[in-house]
């Protein structure tokens, strides 16, 4: 039995992982604060302490793209700094780490999927605080395995499924970016990722390719507006929403307060010769997802009565 501390516990890795290690056997404890708060560095070297977790996987990060843009230093504070304290407490208890990064670190002007070694060059606070706790992670503990990952969506918290979801219950038309390129990713594929990656980490010394950058995406890649059209289909053909019409629109047409990259997608070969790991095609996980959110569960078969 290994002992994996989890740190957020309701996110949507976080709430994905806690589905998913147990199934292994493994004894997972998932923190968020007040008792592990990545601002404050006190509570992760006592969360350490007390654990003594075997690895450490962070699945907590501030998420909120544009309002980054207003609060810099909050975000800097988790993404970044929480990030390199936790990374160096793990060191000092001798777990590996498993951190998860972005595809916002690329300016998504390379006209083709980034490899993991690509240069990087964010467009915003989110991805240059990501990309600082990128490195404080490998700094502080070398036997950290970063995945960066895109468009994240569960059942659970709030995710673009959801939005649109919501948006075909109560309109005729979803006006969709078609002009931002990537690929959705579902947390329990991420999930599964992680269990299988596990052993190997737990095993490999410092420097071992079983540490660095990996990529890691659905498949295969699409813009906003494909998916967006896929999720409307799989709702429609459930029975939920208007089936409304998924018109295609510029991002120009939607501003953001933070700009994203326009072509994030990710290549996601390194995983795959390194850990064995190939994306998992969203299509089929997003239909376990919309099965979840809009399939009541059926009742068990009556009981036979004598
Ligand atoms: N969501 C995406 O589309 C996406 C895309 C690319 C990469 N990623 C990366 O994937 C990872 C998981 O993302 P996710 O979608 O599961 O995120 P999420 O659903 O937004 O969950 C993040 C969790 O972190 C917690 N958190 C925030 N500040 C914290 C702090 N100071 N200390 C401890 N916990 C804190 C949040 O708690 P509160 O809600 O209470 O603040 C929340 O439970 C993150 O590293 C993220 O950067 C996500």
């Amino acid at each position: 039995m290994t002992r994996v501390l989890v740190v957020g516990r309701e996110g949507q890795v976080a709430r994905a992982l806690l589905r998913r290690l147990p199934r292994d056997g493994h004894a997972v404890v998932a923190l968020e604060p007040p008792e592990l708060d990545l601002t404050r560095p006190d509570t992760i070297a006592a969360a350490l302490r007390e654990h003594r977790p075997a690895l450490v996987v962070n699945a907590a990060a501030y998420t909120a793209v544009d309002r980054a843009e207003e609060q810099p230093d909050l975000a800097d504070a988790v993404n970044n700094l929480g990030v390199g304290a936790l990374a160096a407490a793990a060191a000092a208890t001798g777990a590996p780490m498993v951190h998860f990064s972005t595809d916002y670190v690329f300016d998504g002007l390379g006209g083709a999927p980034y490899a993991e070694d690509a240069a990087t060059n964010p467009l915003g606070v989110y991805g240059v605080t990501k990309l600082a706790g990128e490195r404080a992670a490998l700094a502080a503990q070398p036997r950290s395995a970063i995945l960066r990952t895109a468009w994240v969506c569960s059942p659970d918290g709030g995710n673009f499924v959801k939005t649109m979801l919501r948006l075909a219950a109560e309109r005729d038309e979803l006006r969709v970016v078609a002009d931002q390129r990537g690929a959705p990713t579902f947390a329990d594929d991420l999930a599964e990722a992680v269990a299988a990656m596990l052993p190997r980490l737990l095993a490999a010394p410092a420097g071992d390719e079983a540490f660095g950058v990996f990529h890691l995406t659905g498949a295969p890649h699409a813009t906003w507006h494909g998916f967006a059209t896929a999720i409307v289909a799989g709702a429609t053909a459930r029975g939920h929403g208007r089936n409304p019409r998924v018109t295609a629109i510029t991002t120009a047409e939607f501003p953001t307060r933070a700009r994203r990259p326009a072509d994030g997608r990710l290549d996601c070969g390194r995983i795959g010769r390194v850990h064995g790991i190939r994306p998992a095609d969203w299509r089929v996980s997003l239909d376990r997802c919309l099965d979840a959110l809009l399939m009541p569960p059926t009742g068990g078969a009556q009981g036979e009565t004598t």
